[in-house]
């Protein structure tokens, strides 16, 4: 017997039985990729980084909730660990999962991903991406671009929303310099393969408390550096953006902002396009 819509706990767990899926819900999931490549895009692996996915999807969920078949772009979707989650609310031809890197293209084709599949380049526009969406999300995007990148794409994907639409998109925040903090204090006691990342970021970036300073002032503060394969310096780093400098740019269009959401390691925006 075919479940209709399966509750939240039954769809989590569906995801590590994505064999199942069909049989159960009627929908058809991706399989997952190895640990060592979602650890490649997240650095984290397995039921953490699912649970991490699960609490944007979550949060992001609400603006297509009263909508039938709603058109959603996951942008810079990786090997698609958020978009699986959607594919309860419509089908995989209202899915578009973009991203710039062909690693993650390939890891979208090798689990038999059922959406749209598109590269980009790392500014817009993007091929065959339709009008009218009803929501554009990205998880750890604009916590890596400099500001004319984030300025374009937010310009965008406002053509590319219907008028009501909505943008969900993470970012760095209050949580990520209490971490560079932490780093910091530990550095004489971090595993090996964590060394050459924190003095990668002592050496790139200013210290967490002048970080926090024009964080608190209200800056968007962007710090150049390279992410591996096309990834380059020159639009890809650590980016941090505060609630008011997005309230400056925004105003009534910046609808929520929170640092606090269970499983999610950086500020969650959403902005709705006027009607
Ligand atoms: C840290 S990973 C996050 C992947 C995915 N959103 C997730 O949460 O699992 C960042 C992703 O953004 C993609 N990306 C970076 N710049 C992009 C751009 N300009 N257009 C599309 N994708 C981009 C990268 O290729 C990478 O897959």
């Amino acid at each position: 017997m075919i479940v209709l819509r399966p509750d939240d706990q039954t769809w989590f767990d569906a995801q590590f039985d994505w064999e199942s899926s069909l049989r159960k819900f009627g929908i058809r999931l991706p399989s997952l990729p190895s640990d060592e490549i979602q650890t490649g895009f997240t650095s984290l692996s397995g039921r953490q980084n699912l649970l991490q996915a699960f609490g944007f999807y979550g949060k992001a969920v609400e603006y297509i909730k009263s909508i039938h078949e709603p058109k959603i772009m996951d942008f810079g979707c990786g090997w698609g660990r958020i978009s699986r989650f959607f594919l309860r609310e419509t089908s995989p031809k209202n899915m578009y999962l973009v991203d710039a890197m062909d690693v993650a293209i390939d890891c979208l084709k090798n689990t038999n991903n059922p959406c749209n599949i598109i590269y980009n380049t790392k500014s817009p526009p993007i091929e065959g991406i339709p009008d009218g969406l009803d929501l554009i999300y990205a998880y750890s995007v604009f916590s890596h671009l400099s500001e004319k990148y984030f300025l374009d794409w937010v310009q965008y994907f406002l053509s590319k929303l219907k008028p009501g639409g909505h943008i969900v998109f993470t970012t760095r925040g209050w949580q990520f310099i209490e971490h560079l903090q932490s780093l910091r204090d530990s550095r004489g006691d971090l595993p090996s393969n964590l060394v050459a990342y924190v003095e990668r970021l002592v050496q790139d970036m200013p210290t967490p408390a002048r970080i926090a300073r024009n964080y608190a002032e209200g800056q968007f503060q962007w710090f150049p550096m390279a992410g591996g394969l096309e990834l380059t310096a020159d639009f890809w780093g650590e980016t941090f953006i505060p609630e008011k400098y997005l309230l400056e740019k925004y105003g009534s269009m910046l609808v929520s902002f929170s640092e606090n959401t269970e499983h999610v390691d950086q500020s969650i925006v959403v902005l709705r396009k006027p009607i």
